[in-house]
């Protein structure tokens, strides 16, 4: 992993993901979140602060040290356990059948093979254990899908592999999960790299 990825981007990440309506957002995802989570993309920890009181510990998996190195506060600050499970969304160094619930904010988007991803998440969910996603991804307006295929060769180049145009609830229900809850809306920013889809999946 080269040196923007590794260090810059994480920082760079952790500024641009935060502030009133992401942090909400994050509030959002991690509501009813219980027991020992798992959490892909756990970046710099930015979510630790929402976590509810229910929540025992926490399977983290960031591939970017810099990312979990600005994460060393929060997680000592934070009343539950944090424990790093790996560095791959795509190869989760847990156990089948081991987490109560998984969560996932603007991170499917970023890993390469997110079918994978979701198939390790669907791994190691207990039975009933509940996927919390927020993430952007393709618009159903025409003209800013359009703008999304432009432009997301540049994204990708600039946040390390970030892509704009993935149908974030199809991949879910693809990857074998129920969707019980979903949103979708714009952010404020551009438009095409601000829509979101936000809910919480089931496996049965
Ligand atoms: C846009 S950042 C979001 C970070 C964090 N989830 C947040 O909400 O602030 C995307 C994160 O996904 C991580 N990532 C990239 N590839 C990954 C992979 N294969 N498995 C797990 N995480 C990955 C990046 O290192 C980065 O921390």
């Amino acid at each position: 992993m080269g040196l923007w990825r590794e260090r810059f981007l994480p920082w760079l990440v952790d500024k641009g993901l935060s502030g009133d309506e992401h942090e909400a957002l994050r509030a959002k995802a991690a509501a009813g979140l219980e027991g020992r989570v798992l959490e892909i993309g756990f970046g710099s920890g930015r979510n630790l602060a929402h976590l509810p009181e229910g929540v025992e510990r926490v399977e983290a998996v960031e591939p970017a040290s810099g990312g979990r190195r600005i994460a060393a506060e929060r997680i000592a600050a934070c009343p539950a356990e944090v424990r790093f499970a790996g560095e791959s969304a795509e190869a989760v160094d847990l156990p089948d059948d081991s987490v109560d619930a998984a969560l996932s904010t603007w991170t499917l988007c970023s890993v390469p093979d997110p079918a994978r991803g979701l198939a390790e998440i669907r791994r190691v969910l207990k039975p009933g254990g509940r996927f919390h996603f927020l993430d952007h991804g393709l618009s159903p307006d025409p003209k800013v899908a359009r703008w999304q295929r432009r432009l997301e060769p540049l994204q990708k180049l600039a946040f390390g592999g970030c892509r704009v145009q993935l149908p974030i609830d199809r991949l879910i229900v693809d990857a074998g999960f129920h969707v019980e809850q979903l949103e979708t809306f714009y952010m404020k920013g551009p438009k095409f790299s601000c829509f979101m889809y936000s809910g919480v999946a089931r496996i049965d």
